[in-house]
């Protein structure tokens, strides 16, 4: 698979979780009259070895993308990393896990059973990363793992694929700040995430943030089907640092804050 039939594949699975997100580029198009450029597309997935970011970053390392920085966050148990492509055409990857030793057995236990639900031909395939999920699922569990982690019920519940994509506001033409892209956004209908405020980030930061807040969906359960929040749209603008390099990596109070963009509202 090359690179772009790869973002095709991961688009065309996002938009079908998250419509709103086909809905919003469409707007941003229009106004453009452009290609729409994506700063970076998030994935979620457990530290196990079956599944890890090792296992996830593969396909892209494969097609010539770097390694970069780690982050952790302590009180969401999560541990990160970015992955970047020397053409910067192509977007930046932003993957992160759930630490499982952090939890309970149980939790541990519902997590690592699920993954054992998946077929070892799609474990090796360059297809895992927009597989979605391979078993079935109770709103009991659901419900479980909500109170202890809202990032591993999401996982359990959506599986493998973008948890979003990002429009680079650098490249609109326009929109020369993250304000007005905001405003935008809510015009056309669509909530904000605000937690923490609608942007995440300062210029002195060098990374402004904000985004929406994920599109609540109907889920079919084993009980019957409830509305669960899904994917959601970022929006972010880099800045040069004083040696008049554009920041390329990621904030980490910033992106705590845009994880909580899937939690139940
Ligand atoms: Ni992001």
């Amino acid at each position: 698979m090359n690179l772009d039939k790869l973002f095709i594949n991961l688009w065309k699975e996002y938009i079908s979780l998250a419509p709103q997100a086909k809905e919003i580029h469409s707007l941003f198009q229009k106004i453009e009259d452009n290609i729409i450029t994506n700063d970076h597309i998030a994935f979620r997935t457990l530290d196990l070895k079956e599944c890890n970011i090792d296992v996830l970053s593969k396909v892209f390392l494969d097609l010539n993308y770097e390694k970069k920085e780690h982050y952790i966050f302590e009180e969401k148990n999560l541990s990160a990393y970015y992955f970047i492509h020397k053409n910067p055409k192509y977007p930046k990857i932003f993957i992160s896990e759930l630490k499982l030793a952090s939890f309970e057995k149980e939790i541990q236990n519902i997590l690592k059973n699920i993954i054992k639900e998946i077929p070892a031909k799609v474990l090796k395939s360059s297809e895992l990363i927009y597989s979605k999920k391979h078993w079935n699922i109770s709103y009991k569990t659901y419900k479980y793992l909500y109170e202890i982690s809202e990032y591993a019920a999401w996982f359990y519940v959506y599986g493998f694929c973008a948890n979003h994509f990002t429009i680079y506001i650098n490249d609109l033409k326009n929109f020369s700040n993250i304000k007005d892209v905001n405003t935008f956004i809510k015009k056309a209908g669509f909530e904000l995430n605000t937690i923490g405020g609608e942007v995440k980030g300062s210029k002195k930061d060098l990374l402004e943030q904000s985004s929406t807040l994920a599109q609540i969906i109907p889920v079919k359960f084993e009980e019957r089907i409830y509305n669960i929040p899904s994917c959601y749209y970022e929006f972010a603008k880099r800045y040069k640092d004083k040696n008049n390099n554009l920041f390329q990596g990621f904030i980490k109070q910033s992106a705590n804050l845009i994880f909580e963009s899937t939690d139940q509202h």
